[in-house]
């Protein structure tokens, strides 16, 4: 294991059926006034908004709406949340959706007393908070990003046309997240497969990095192996509770702080996704599945052993042949499950065009603790390979 570390996550974890049961006890512990943040309208379809709106207005409750959040919220939209959070003196944010309004909610928390302009001071110069911070907590509507029980805000600026993730301190993770995997029925099974991406994508940003012995390793394979199980199960059938449960806590352990540590992490198959998503505003999950295996295949050389050991111990894959042929074959097997799950595989299927390349390149940041470092030109030329 790598360094020293600090292991502490504070999120509250309400799983299971019927679990918004316990959202009352929750509300209790906060003041009067409720940011009830949400999207763009499935909870009004599901019913969920009229529940929530119920056990809110029993706990005395007054509630701010806010609704509306779109997939990728903006920076306009959170200058709006900031300021009605500040004008209505609110004391709980409570965000009802997926990832959107969560990371939505967490911006919102960190910007509503920011004296500066929040872009510039979390996003562009990844200064952390200084202000008052709002209390957020979450009801989950959607498994993938793992919102529910870390510090990751992604807003886009369209204006700049960048999309770029903030991980905050403990003191922004919700302090409590009410996860029904029932609730996730709903989902449009695009929506559904893109969560499952995204979960087994977090997975492998965190262990495609390292050479050591180290058992953050043996979680990660355990988990990606428990995605893939489930995936095929919730692909056939939706409504397979125990599936879809599978889906929901894999999605939270894999990006709850647990995976990173002792690791230095690589992450920039999201770095090229969220340029992607920046210039076309595509679901997040379909934008990590369409650069991945380009940007895998190329730098599958610099970290063999690795991607050897991928294949054998998660894809299955008979040690015959030379650990590049093997690692390769960890690929094709990764590949043959996207397709099978129905994954979008291409850049240009989300909206991006070749002239779209050089200033999807600007928008891209480089990671350093992966296994090779990307050039310009490398991210060009992957980037040409999703097209
Ligand atoms: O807006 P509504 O009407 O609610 O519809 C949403 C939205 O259109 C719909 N949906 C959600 N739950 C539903 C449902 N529809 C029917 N039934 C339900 N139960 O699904 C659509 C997508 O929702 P969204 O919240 O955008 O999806 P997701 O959870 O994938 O969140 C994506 C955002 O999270 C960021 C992404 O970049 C993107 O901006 N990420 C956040 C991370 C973090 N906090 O750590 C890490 C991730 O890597 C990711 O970058
Ligand atoms: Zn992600």
């Amino acid at each position: 294991m790598i360094g020293n570390f600090t292991y502490h996550n504070p999120t509250k974890l309400y799983f299971g059926p019927n679990a918004v049961e316990s959202l009352g006890d929750e509300l209790m512990k906060y003041g009067k006034t409720v940011q009830l943040i949400y999207g763009g309208g499935s909870i009004k379809q599901s019913g969920l908004y009229e529940e929530i709106m119920e056990i809110l207005l029993a706990c005395g409750k007054n509630v701010v709406e806010d609704g509306g959040v779109m997939p990728n919220p903006t920076y306009d939209r959170v200058k709006l949340g900031a300021k009605r959070a500040k004008d209505n003196g609110v004391d709980l944010l409570l965000a009802v959706g997926g990832g959107s309004v969560c990371d939505y909610a967490k911006a919102v928390s960190v910007s509503a007393y920011c004296e500066e302009n929040f872009w510039e001071k979390y996003y562009i110069r990844f200064e952390e908070p200084t202000c008052k911070l709002l209390p957020v907590g979450c009801v989950l509507t959607m498994a993938g990003t793992g919102s529910e029980m870390n510090g990751g805000s992604v807003i886009t600026n369209r204006a700049q046309k960048l999309k770029i993730g903030h991980v905050f301190g403990s003191d922004v993770m919700p302090k409590f997240s009410i996860l029904d995997p029932q609730l996730t029925y709903t989902l449009p099974e695009r929506q559904m497969i893109a969560g499952i991406y995204d979960i087994f994508n977090h997975i492998c940003e965190q262990y495609f990095s390292g050479e050591d012995d180290n058992v953050t390793d043996y979680i990660a394979e355990g988990l990606m192996k428990a995605v893939i199980s489930a995936s095929r199960k919730a692909k056939k059938d939706p409504h397979d509770y125990e599936a879809r449960s599978n889906i929901m806590w894999a999605a939270t352990w894999a990006l709850n702080t647990l995976l990173d540590k002792g690791k230095t992490t690589d992450w920039e198959v999201h770095m090229l996704g969220q340029a992607v998503g920046a210039y076309t505003d595509a679901t997040h999950g379909m934008t990590l599945a369409a650069v991945s295996l380009p940007y895998y295949r190329y730098i599958l050389p610099y970290g063999v052993k690795k991607f050897k050991r991928f294949a054998t111990e998660v894809w299955g894959v008979k040690e015959e042949g030379t650990d590049e042929e093997i690692a390769q074959k960890g690929l094709s097997a990764m590949e043959n499950w996207m397709k099978e799950l129905g994954l979008t595989l291409n850049i240009s299927d989300l909206g991006a065009t070749e002239e779209m390349i050089e200033g999807i390149a600007d928008a891209t940041r480089v990671q350093k603790g992966g296994y090779h470092v990307l050039t310009r030109p490398e991210i060009v030329k992957i980037l040409k390979e999703s097209l």
